[in-house]
């Protein structure tokens, strides 16, 4: 019976560069739905590391990343019991993949992806190949597990187009081999603006530390951070285009207790921004001090974190070679 259940789930694969700092809207944009998945579906999260070396790492903080991307996976409640948890480079499969799909892949669409185009104009000359080559690496990583579903953010919905066209392609000359993956983008996706400049995503790439909050942000600079967030002069607590400071701070409330923008809107009437203000600080808090403690707790204990990347690897290698095995055949490379 249990087997049974288990044949039907469907597949959901994503993954996260440990190339920076996770902030407030890494954590309520996707892993916090990432956690409400493991149930329905079969999950593989992975740590893409192999991404993350497109553009310069300092190997020490490299490995400090990934090990703490680990840990926050884990403390943010995706439970190794129910799900793969893995990092990129200790399944080869994904390297290998990638060079067969690459030679299924035109340059023209490497070179029209929009963020190619961006990170390429910011590193000027010093543009490494692996920027260019980046999406097929990210093709491999899906297919190899026949994903039916990927959660992304909307940046990477032109990196999931490609990917069906290329499992399309390679199903089309070498016959049925890869799924195709739709793009999961759940309903209330939750997509928290920049605290200084509310018109402009979160990113931990800001030169202003007072636009985003880090998931590592100790409780009284998340305190400031908030205090100091952007609002308005109108001073009323609504959900209107409007008011986009005030906006944010809603969808973070929101996201964070469940209530919804009319309950916040009436709750708040006729108060102002300080008391609104400080309800959000505390329910940011609220969540992401516990999750501190349980990182700072796992990152002591490396050799749990090492059994559950290993058993991780095990698992993905298991399903990713049968994949790749199969690609090999049809593409016409002698089986050793
Ligand atoms: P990134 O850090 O841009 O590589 O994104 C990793 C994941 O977090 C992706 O699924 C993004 O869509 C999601 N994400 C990043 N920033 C935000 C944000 N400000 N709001 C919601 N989701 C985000
Ligand atoms: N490119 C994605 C990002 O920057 C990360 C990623 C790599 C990914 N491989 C993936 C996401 C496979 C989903 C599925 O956010």
């Amino acid at each position: 019976m249990e087997n049974n259940t288990e044949q039907i789930k469907k597949v959901i694969f994503s993954g996260i560069q440990p190339s920076g700092d996770l902030t407030l809207g890494n954590y309520l944009g996707a892993l916090k739905n990432w956690v409400k998945l493991q149930d329905d579906y079969d999950t593989f999260y992975c740590i893409v590391d192999l991404h993350a070396i497109t553009v310069k790492q300092e190997p020490k903080n490299l490995r400090r990343r990934t090990l703490e991307l680990l840990a926050i996976y884990i403390a943010a409640g995706i439970d190794p019991e129910k799900n793969t948890m893995f990092i990129q480079s200790h399944v080869p499969a994904h390297s290998e993949a990638a060079w067969l799909l690459n030679c299924n892949t035109y340059v023209g669409e490497l070179s029209r992806m929009t963020q190619y185009k961006d990170k390429s104009s910011k590193y000027g000359n010093s543009i490494s190949a692996g920027l260019l080559n980046y999406p097929v690496l990210m093709v491999a990583d899906i297919l190899l597990y026949q994903a039916d579903l990927v959660p992304v953010g909307k940046d990477q919905k032109q990196h999931l187009e490609l990917t069906r066209d290329i499992a399309d392609r390679f199903n089309k000359a070498y016959s049925h081999t890869f799924k195709i993956p739709e793009p999961y983008i759940p309903e209330n996706g939750t997509k928290i603006m920049d605290l200084q400049e509310p018109n402009k995503k979160m990113s931990k790439s800001s030169d202003n530390p007072n636009s985003f909050i880090l998931m590592m942000d100790p409780p009284d600079i998340i305190r400031k951070k908030i205090a100091r967030a952007v609002t308005d002069s109108i001073g009323e607590v609504k959900y209107s285009d409007e008011q986009p400071g005030v906006k944010n701070l809603m969808t973070i409330l929101g996201a964070l207790t469940g209530a919804s923008m009319e309950q916040l809107e009436q709750k708040y009437l006729g108060q102002g921004y300080a008391q609104f203000k400080k309800d959000v600080a505390e329910a940011i808090v609220a969540e992401l001090e516990p999750i501190q403690n349980k990182v700072k707790d796992l990152l002591e204990n490396k050799t749990y974190l090492e059994e559950i990347y290993k058993k991780g690897a095990e698992k993905a290698n298991y399903v990713a070679i049968k994949t790749l095995r199969k690609m090999q055949k049809k593409i016409g490379l002698i089986q050793k």
